[in-house]
């Protein structure tokens, strides 16, 4: 018998302030063209005064478990994946287990920009194989609203807020592909391409500071090393594209969706797309896409899901799983 990190629910939040690419018209040289086109990107949202990182996950995290009909006591752990936590510490995993009135368990943050979640499903499933969790509510959630340079055209009209979250349970399975629950994981990273992706501020700078992002170098990189992620974990899961119900990728381009769909020999009809409506959310746009996807009806139990994502770093990878 093999321990299976099981979805037993999931949730999201979304910040009620919705920006229309038209918006950055009067402030920016751009237009709703380029930035559809370009990104398929047409609308974004975006935290309003006193919403932060953690009270968007806390939200969201409220969701997952009332889908799961659980209470915050019956969960072991919480993993947070975000680079925009409230503060440089406590975690925000922590200030959500306060804010969830959890009082027991144990909480941290796992920072991996974009592709945080898939990093995060990762460790909360370890946790679940190794006996050290039975119930992780594994949340990414994100407010780089606030580390935008509202005058770089370049990035600030790509980037939205929000929250996703899954309450994983630890289930017996049979150790082959037609378990429930997250049957494998790659991560990779390569710390040499810092300079295409990073904010310009930290605890070196005493700022916050702004993200900078060299586009066109990222999207060089994503594709390739997005589909690569997505077949190594294919192979070790034991399955092949052609077993894949949805891909559920991170949200930032809809070429690069497109073009790793096609490198995997997927049909976009088996992409939950949702990037047109939340923009690039970072850490928050997979449990975003996948709480959406299942809300939309595409999304049923036990179809076969593949996530994958890249982001600064660079880091990336792909967990398969069977929701
Ligand atoms: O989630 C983390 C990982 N991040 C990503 O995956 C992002 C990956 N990259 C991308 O999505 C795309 O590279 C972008 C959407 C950021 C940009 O698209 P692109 O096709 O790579 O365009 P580009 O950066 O090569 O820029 C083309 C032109 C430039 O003008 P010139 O030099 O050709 O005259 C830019 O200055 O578009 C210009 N440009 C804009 N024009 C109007 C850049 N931003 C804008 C804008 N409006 N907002």
């Amino acid at each position: 018998m093999t321990t299976r990190a099981v979805v037993v629910g999931c949730g999201h939040y979304l910040p009620t302030r919705v920006v229309e690419n038209a918006e950055f018209e009067a402030t920016l040289d751009t237009d709703d063209q380029w930035i559809r086109s370009r990104s398929g990107i047409e609308r974004r949202h975006f935290a309003s005064e006193g919403e932060t990182t953690s009270t968007m996950a806390t939200a969201a995290a409220k969701a997952a478990l009332e889908d799961a009909g659980l209470q915050p006591d019956d969960v072991d752990a919480i993993v947070l994946a975000t680079s925009t936590a409230d503060f440089t510490f406590p975690s925000a995993a922590t200030m959500v287990q306060d804010q969830l009135g959890m009082t027991q368990g144990y909480a941290f943050d796992v920072q991996a920009v974009c592709a945080g979640f898939v990093f995060a499903l990762s460790n909360a499933n370890a946790l679940i194989a190794s006996g050290q969790a039975k119930r992780v509510l594994v949340i990414g959630s994100e407010t780089f609203s606030k580390i935008m340079d509202w005058t770089d055209r370049s990035t600030c009209v790509l980037f939205g807020d929000g929250a996703g979250a899954l309450l994983l349970e630890a289930q017996d399975g049979n150790g082959d592909a037609s378990d429930r629950g997250i049957l494998a994981t790659d991560l990779n990273s390569d710390g040499r391409h810092r300079e295409l992706l990073y904010v310009d501020g930290g605890v070196s700078t005493g700022t916050t500071g702004y993200l900078r992002m060299q586009g066109n170098q990222v999207f060089r990189h994503a594709v390739a090393k997005l589909a690569a992620t997505a077949t190594t974990a294919m192979e070790r899961a034991g399955v092949t594209a052609s077993d894949v119900d949805w891909i559920v990728p991170h949200q930032a381009n809809i070429r690069i969706i497109q073009g790793t769909a096609k490198k995997l020999d997927l049909p976009m009809e088996n992409v939950v797309v949702t990037v047109q409506d939340h923009g690039n959310t970072s850490a928050a746009s997979i449990p975003l896409a996948l709480s959406v996807g299942r809300a939309r009806g595409q999304i049923k139990p036990n179809d076969l899901i593949v996530t994958e994502a890249i982001g600064g770093g660079l880091a990336w990878g792909a967990v398969v799983l069977r929701w």
